[in-house]
């Protein structure tokens, strides 16, 4: 299910407690952000997976939650977290997630569980959006793969038509999409999502833009940066 740079990322390494302690470190300031009464959206992957715990513990009232993978959903609802479809919810206050990628222009890449299809519409339902990352996921400038759910009639004109691209050896999503990873390089972001979205058959890509982020939490060895988004409103989180 796992791209080829989350793959090589989730190897056994002796720096992989360190970037699991840093994973957890962003992940508890973003469950500070959470207040009783919020419709949430909960984002999918390892760094998410250190989020659900640390907002259960919280033990605040009447949080609502939209999750954006069957196994997030899984793991909110065993530790106690009210989840609802997001067309129950609505607008959400908030939805927090983690990234593969972080440029310093605020582009992400994203989608390397494959959920970024679902992850693009909660953080685009949400009034505030925030990532969470470990250190090593802040790059100078992006680089493939960029995940693509491809619909699955037709697959190989649409591959043919995005360029160098190759299915993932991987079920197909939730919503029966096929997933894809783009592998040429990524050059201008906006340049590359623009050429995404113009194809019939691509129903999404795992390009984020910046206006989309209201505030980046980074973790390192010695504390969580904070990092302003583009998207509105983001001065209330920073
Ligand atoms: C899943 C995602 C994840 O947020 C992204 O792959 C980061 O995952 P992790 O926290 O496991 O490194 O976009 O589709």
């Amino acid at each position: 299910m796992a791209s080829t740079r989350a793959t090589a990322r989730q190897q056994q390494t002796p720096l992989s407690d360190e970037r699991e302690r840093q994973k957890q470190a962003a992940a508890r300031t973003a469950a500070e952000l959470v207040r009783d009464g919020m419709r949430l959206g909960l984002g999918s992957g390892t760094t998410v997976a250190h989020l659900l715990p640390a907002i259960a513990a919280r033990g605040l009232e009447g949080v609502r939650c939209a999750a954006t993978s069957p196994a997030t959903e899984a793991a909110a609802l065993a530790l106690g977290l009210v989840v609802e479809p997001l067309d129950e919810l609505g607008e959400l206050d908030l939805a927090i997630d983690g990234a593969d990628e972080i440029a310093p222009s605020g582009w992400l890449i994203k989608g390397g569980g494959g959920a970024h299809t679902r992850e693009k519409i909660v953080a685009a339902s949400a009034r505030s959006f925030v990532v969470i990352a470990s250190a090593e996921k802040a790059v100078e400038e992006l680089t493939p793969p960029v995940p693509l759910e491809l619909v699955a009639f037709g697959v190989q004109r649409t591959l043919a038509c995005v360029g160098d691209a190759r299915l993932r050896e991987a079920p197909p999503t939730p919503d029966g999409g096929l997933l894809a990873d783009y592998l040429a390089p990524v050059g201008d972001p906006a340049e590359l999502a623009a050429h995404l979205e113009s194809l019939p058959g691509v129903v999404e890509h795992g390009l984020f833009a910046p206006q989309m982020v209201s505030l980046v939490l980074i973790a390192d060895e010695q504390r969580v940066r904070r990092v302003r988004g583009a998207k509105r409103g983001s001065a209330e989180l920073a």
